[in-house]
C-alpha cells in the first residue's frame, strides 16, 4: 500500500480559500486525523480508479449485482457469463434478498481490462437492476511491481 511508505514526502498545494475550508470541514466530519491523511486517501482512491483503466495491471475487487430471478433467462445468462470467465471469478455469494430479488457478489481478480469487460457484460444483462464493479486493490498496491 502506498501509505506503508516509511518516509513521507512533502509538497505544497495551492487551493482557493473556499475549497480549503470545505476540505477542513470534510476532514472533521470524516474523522480523519489531518488534511494530509484525507488528501492521501483521496489520491489513493483516484489512483486505484485510474489503474483500473490501464488494462494490463492486475486488479482485484467485487462485482455486485441485484436482479429479479423471475426474469426469464436472466439467471442462465449470468451463469453462462460467469462460466465463460471462470478463471477471473474467485468466489460468488448469492443471497435471496426477498421474494423477487437476488443479490450476487462476485470476487474477481485479473487483468483490469478483462475484469472490466466481465463486469460490464454482467451489469448490462437485461433485468439487472443494480450493478457495480468495486476495485479493492491493484498489483501495485500489493507490492508486486515495486
Ligand atoms: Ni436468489
Amino acid at each position: 500500500m502506498l501509505d506503508q511508505d516509511t518516509i513521507a514526502e512533502r509538497f505544497s498545494v495551492s487551493l482557493a480559500p473556499s475549497l480549503l475550508k470545505e476540505l477542513d470541514r470534510m476532514v472533521r466530519k470524516r474523522g480523519s486525523s489531518n488534511r494530509s491523511q484525507a488528501i492521501a486517501e483521496m489520491i489513493r482512491k483516484e489512483l486505484v480508479e485510474h489503474r483500473q483503466e490501464l488494462g494490463d495491471v492486475t486488479i482485484a475487487g467485487t462485482v455486485t449485482l441485484v436482479y429479479d430471478h423471475h426474469r426469464p433467462q436472466l439467471q442462465a445468462v449470468l451463469t453462462q457469463i460467469q462460466h465463460d470467465h471462470h478463471a477471473c471469478i474467485i468466489s460468488t455469494v448469492h443471497v435471496h434478498l426477498d421474494h423477487d430479488n437476488c443479490l450476487e457478489v462476485l470476487v474477481v481478480k485479473g487483468k483490469a481490462s478483462q475484469v472490466k469487460a466481465i463486469a460490464d457484460e454482467l451489469i448490462a444483462a437485461k433485468g439487472v437492476k443494480v450493478g457495480r464493479l468495486t476495485v479493492a486493490t491493484t498489483d501495485h498496491d500489493l507490492g508486486l511491481h515495486g
